[in-house]
């Protein structure tokens, strides 16, 4: 069987890009957006460092940024949706579908329940005890 070799990748909360850096090495055009100035700084040096010329780096929170009707057929979120307060994960899955090619794929990391991390708290409880981040379920994951 054939690889398809996927061509364009979008990543949000790049940190200082090393996801967006790896798929940009492999030939993947590759776009990356992070809140911090300083965290895209580094990235865009260590993009050059490592030649790395197909990943683009810019400051942006991933709620205001406007993609004006394009598709990537790969979004990668590591480490950004369980920070997410429960009230923007709706918005954040839609925009998520909005620039998601047809047949594209969607990659997500974040805390499990059960494991190190992150505690597991229902909604009402992350605002309460103003908690960062929270742990998921397979499950609960499927369901959003
Ligand atoms: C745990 S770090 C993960 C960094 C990187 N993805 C990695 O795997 O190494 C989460 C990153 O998400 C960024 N972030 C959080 N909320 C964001 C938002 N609304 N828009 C853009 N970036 C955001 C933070 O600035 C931080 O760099």
């Amino acid at each position: 069987m054939k690889e398809h070799q996927i061509k364009s990748a979008c990543e949000f909360g790049c940190g200082e890009g090393r996801n967006a850096i790896y798929l940009a090495k492999k030939g993947v055009d590759t776009e990356a957006y992070d809140l911090s100035e300083i965290a895209i700084e580094n990235a865009k040096k260590i993009a050059r460092e490592s030649g790395a010329e197909k990943a683009v780096f810019q400051t942006g929170d991933i709620f205001a940024l406007d993609f004006n009707g394009k598709k990537f057929e790969l979004v990668i979120d590591s480490g950004v949706f369980h920070h997410l307060a429960p009230h923007r994960r709706l918005q954040y899955r839609d925009i998520v579908s909005n620039i998601l090619a047809e047949n594209g794929y969607f990659i997500l990391l974040c805390f499990a329940a059960g494991e190190d991390g992150a505690d597991e708290v229902d909604d009402y409880e992350f605002y309460r005890s103003k908690q960062t981040g929270v742990a998921y379920t397979e499950e609960r994951l499927k369901e959003f």
